[in-house]
């Protein structure tokens, strides 16, 4: 089959953003400074919120790509053969050789399911609008920004408009961004998502004590008929529907909490899996809640395949 007569269903979701190692720590009690303590397991897994979102695309069974940049050496070799195992697309993976892959110390307490993250990214650069003018848009239905450099995002952003204004719009890619991180720059990102993913971290940050004044604050900063959704660990998720209707889902706790680290990654990923197949918004909203809280009773994100078999 061509790619020009490629069906919606049958094109990828892209996700562009980090992609680091994560070496955990696992702990029954959180540590207290300079204490000698055994930790019950450590572990080596691939990490970044794109990279992560990734990981539960595939395991849900959307197809993916990753975007983004690897260094050379041990570790990017187990990054690597990390996203081949989960069929996740690495062509549009750029290597810097000369770089140091950007690594994530992370404490996790499987008392209480918290994840302490301590992270250095010494020199890798992000992804550039030349690196994305060289992407072929016809092998993808959705593209997702971790928000990170936002002057060459806006530039990428600008670039898929450009595609889409060509195209009827069953055959328009949905663009989404994540602004996740309390930076003033990644603000720009606001007004150019079909879907907007803003964490709690940013709502607090710009004065919102709940995920609905967040999302009737936010209203004014979107587009006409954008969805934004945020996230909030124990108390569900909230969106803003196109209509300008307020939605919201409960949170799904575990028996017990082991592990949130990720918890927002996988959110996002069950949501995009569900709006890319054509769900409701209500339906992904509840779906992202119902995987993202069931990942946070296990370590990893292994469980997750097992978890929606038959229940989707
Ligand atoms: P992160 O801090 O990783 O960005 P969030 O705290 O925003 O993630 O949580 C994302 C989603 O994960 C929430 O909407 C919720 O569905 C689920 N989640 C996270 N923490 C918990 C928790 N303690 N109990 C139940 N669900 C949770
Ligand atoms: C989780 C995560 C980790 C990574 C860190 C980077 O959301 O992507 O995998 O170490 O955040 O900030």
């Amino acid at each position: 089959m061509s790619v020009r007569s490629m069906e919606q269903k049958d094109k990828k979701v892209l996700c562009i953003g980090l992609v680091c190692l994560d070496i955990i720590s696992v702990v029954d009690k959180y540590p207290e400074e300079d204490t000698d303590n055994r930790c019950v397991s450590q572990r080596w897994q691939r990490g970044g919120n794109a990279s992560n979102s990734c990981t539960v695309l595939s395991l849900l069974g959307t197809s993916c790509a990753f975007m983004g940049s690897l260094c050379a050496g041990p570790v990017a070799s187990f990054i690597l053969e990390d996203f081949q195992k989960l069929n996740i697309d690495m062509s549009l993976v750029s290597e810097h050789a000369q770089c140091v892959t950007p690594t994530s110390l992370v404490i996790s307490s499987s008392s209480t399911g918290s994840r302490t993250i301590l992270h250095i990214n010494r020199n890798v650069p992000d992804v550039t609008a030349e690196d994305f003018s060289k992407v072929d848009l016809s092998h993808f239905k959705w593209i997702h920004w971790e928000g990170r450099n936002v002057d060459e995002q806006l530039k990428m952003i600008q670039q898929v408009a450009r595609h889409n204004a060509a195209l009827p719009l069953q055959q328009q890619i949905t663009i989404s961004v994540e602004i996740e991180k309390p930076r003033e720059p990644l603000y720009e990102l606001f007004a150019y998502g079909d879907v907007v993913f803003v964490s709690k971290d940013v709502a607090r940050h710009l004065g919102f004590q709940t995920p609905q004044t967040a999302l009737e604050g936010l209203r004014c900063r979107v587009k006409v008929g954008a969805v934004v959704i945020c996230a909030w660990a124990e108390k569900g998720a909230d969106a803003l529907a196109p209509d300008g209707l307020l939605v919201h889902s409960d949170a799904f706790p575990p028996e017990r909490l082991v592990d949130t680290l990720g918890a927002g990654d996988t959110f996002n990923a069950a949501v995009i899996h569900k709006l890319s197949n054509g769900a409701r918004l209500e339906e992904a909203l509840t779906f992202g809640c119902r995987v993202a809280g069931g990942k946070c009773g296990f370590h990893g994100y292994g469980g997750i395949a097992d978890m929606v078999t038959g229940q989707e």
